[in-house]
């Protein structure tokens, strides 16, 4: 597939599951995406800049206590964005400050102020008209010494949670490594390696360059040259951008900034940071949707037979039918629309809804 065509095959994957929504059937079984790595290696961070959106708890020490479960919803019929909380459910979240909080509270709610850590995740629904329907996970990381009200074998407990998550075939392992540690030591790596030896699902991200000792890079490891795993490179915002409020736009700006002006990163730095992350699961998705592309055809179709069913058999309610009849066009078009597409045939129609 070009880039045209992935590009289209997602558009094509976004309808299919608004209409999928609309119908109320079973939809797509879409990877989902889990970060690991050590303690504030910078996951939260990372999966932050992919969401694109600020509303995370960052920060050094041990922040993130609870796995969170975030559901990217798309709904294309609203305005705006909000977040719904699975353990307050009746409440909308306008503002990513206030789900902010309510993250920290919930955390605390369940683990105590002291450092406690808990398997129970927080999950949190994004609805926008903007996402992928899409699910990542943001994970506690891996810590050796108990502190706080941590118990003994805390280094153990986080494991068994990570490794909760990332066994699943179905999850991309996002494997993060500060550049300012040693590979050798790896937390993320070691991690992943268990449950994909092979490494078809993981992918390393090396978080941090920007804090490596003056006169060392991180060129061959990026390169793969030191363990045969090419990494991504990133750079996130600092403790002092936090405080300082820096926002998503700025940093994706001057993480750009650093690699192309970089002296040794210049001539790869079109394979890092941010986009190219987001560009490469991107990449991963459609390979995924590719390879579901006979079963989906197949559910599409025993979709349409059950839908035109129905009609046929509709009482008298208006409305019902008039909803249905318009459910099962798009469903239609959208079933056409995708056999063009695996068929190879260029679908150029724009369809209005
Ligand atoms: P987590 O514990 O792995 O989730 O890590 P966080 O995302 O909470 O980040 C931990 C700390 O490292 C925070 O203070 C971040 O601001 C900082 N940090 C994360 N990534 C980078 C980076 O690429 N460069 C710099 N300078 N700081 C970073
Ligand atoms: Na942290
Ligand atoms: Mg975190």
């Amino acid at each position: 597939l070009n880039e045209n065509q992935s590009e289209m095959l997602i558009q094509i994957v976004n309808k299919l599951q608004d209409a999928f929504t609309k119908l109320g059937i079973a939809n797509l079984d879409l990877p989902q995406i889990a970060v690991v790595g050590s303690q504030s290696s910078g996951k939260s961070s990372v999966l932050e800049s992919i969401v694109g959106r600020d509303f995370l708890p960052r920060g050094s020490g041990i922040v993130t206590r609870r796995p969170l479960v975030l559901q990217l919803i798309r709904d294309t019929s609203l305005k705006g964005e909000y977040g719904v909380f699975l353990h307050a459910s009746e409440q909308k979240f306008y503002s990513f400050e206030d789900i902010c909080e309510e993250i920290i509270r919930e955390t605390d709610r369940v683990t105590g102020k002291n450092k406690g850590l808990s398997p129970v995740p927080i999950n949190l629904k994004l609805f926008s008209p903007t996402v992928v329907n899409l699910t990542l996970i943001d994970l506690p990381g891996v810590t050796k010494i108990a502190v706080g009200d941590q118990p003994e074998d805390i280094e153990k407990q986080i494991e068994e949670m990570v490794l909760n998550y990332i066994k699943r075939p179905n999850c991309i392992i996002l494997a993060v490594t500060p550049a300012n540690s040693d590979l050798a030591n790896s937390d993320s790596l070691k991690l992943a390696k268990r449950v994909d030896p092979k490494r078809e699902r993981t992918i390393g991200v090396l978080t941090k360059l920007d804090l490596m000792d003056e006169g060392t890079d991180a060129y061959d490891i990026l390169e793969g040259n030191l363990i045969g795993l090419k990494f991504i490179g990133v750079v996130n915002r600092s403790q002092k951008d936090l405080e300082n409020r820096k926002d998503i736009t700025s940093s994706l700006e001057a993480e750009r900034f650093f690699f192309e002006s970089h002296p040794k990163y210049g001539q790869i730095a079109s394979r890092m940071g941010t986009p190219y992350l987001t560009k490469i699961l991107n990449n991963r998705l459609v390979n995924h949707i590719q390879k579901c592309l006979p079963e989906i055809s197949r559910s599409i179709e025993t979709e349409l037979s059950k839908a035109q069913a129905e009609l046929e058999n509709m009482g008298s309610d208006e409305g019902d039918l008039q909803r249905k009849q318009i459910a099962f066009k798009s469903l239609s078009r959208f079933a056409q629309e995708f056999k063009d597409l695996i068929d190879g045939t260029d679908s150029e129609t724009d369809y209005v809804d």
